[in-house]
C-alpha cells in the first residue's frame, strides 16, 4: 500500500520524504490555506514536487466544469507530479473526463458511497478518495466503504486506484491496509503514530 502525506506543510513532507517514509502527497484548499498566506499556491505546489518523488495532489475550488478543467490544466503545467483533485460532483466528473483525455492524471475526492465511486472509475479517475473518519463522524462505517470500493472494483477490473482518505489514527491505516487499498493518506501525525510500538522503545 502506497502512504501519501495529507498536508502542505514544507518541514513535515521533506522530513517523511528523506526517511523513505512516503510515495507521495495530498493536499486539498484549507491544508494549503494554512501555509500559503499571501503566497501564490502554484509555488507551493512546485515546492513540494520538488521535494517529493510521487504524485502530488493539487485541488481545484472552482464549482463548474468549465472552470475546473482550466485551473486542473494550469496545476497539471506546474510540474509532472500534479495530480489534479475534483470534487465528486457532475461537473467534477466532467472535468475529470476532460483533463483525463489530455493525460492528465485525476483524484476524484470526497467520495461517500461505492455508487459514488463507479461513477468517477467511468470517468477515468486515476485514484477515488472515500472519507473514512468524516463517515464515521456521521455514525456510518468509513471502512466499510473502502471494503465496498475495493470488492466492486475488483469484481469489473476496473484500475482506479483506492486512496483512503480521512485518516485519524493508526487503526484506519491498518484497516485500510487489510481491506487492500492501493492507497492511504495520513497527517503527518498520524505517520509517526505508525512508527512506535512500546516494545521497540523497551528494547532500545
Ligand atoms: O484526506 C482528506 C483529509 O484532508 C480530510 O481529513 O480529517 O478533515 O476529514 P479530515
Amino acid at each position: 500500500m502506497k502512504i501519501f502525506l495529507d498536508t502542505a506543510d514544507l518541514a513535515e513532507i521533506r522530513r517523511a520524504s528523506e526517511a523513505g517514509l512516503i510515495d507521495g502527497i495530498t493536499t486539498n484548499p484549507s491544508l494549503i490555506a494554512q501555509v500559503a498566506g499571501d503566497a501564490d499556491p502554484r509555488g507551493i505546489f512546485l515546492s513540494i514536487c520538488e521535494a517529493v518523488d510521487g504524485p502530488v495532489s493539487a485541488e481545484v475550488v472552482a464549482l463548474d466544469g468549465e472552470g475546473m478543467v482550466r485551473e486542473g490544466y494550469k496545476l497539471a503545467k506546474i510540474h509532472d507530479n500534479i495530480v489534479v483533485k475534483t470534487p465528486l460532483t457532475e461537473h467534477g466528473l466532467r472535468a475529470c473526463r476532460s483533463l483525463r483525455a489530455e493525460g492528465i492524471r485525476v483524484n476524484v475526492t470526497l467520495c461517500f458511497s461505492a455508487v459514488q465511486a463507479i461513477l468517477a472509475a467511468k470517468a477515468g479517475a486515476t485514484y477515488i478518495s472515500p472519507f473514512v473518519g468524516r463517515m464515521d463522524d456521521v455514525g456510518q462505517s468509513g471502512m466499510g466503504l473502502v471494503e465496498e470500493i475495493r470488492s466492486v472494483y475488483d469484481e469489473y477490473g476496473i484500475e482506479t486506484e483506492v486512496l483512503a482518505a480521512s485518516l485519524r489514527h493508526p487503526r484506519h491505516v491498518h484497516e485500510a491496509m487489510l481491506i487492500g487499498a492501493d492507497c492511504a493518506t495520513l497527517p503527518p501525525k498520524v505517520l509517526y503514530q505508525l512508527l512506535k510500538h512500546p516494545l521497540t522503545d523497551r528494547g532500545l
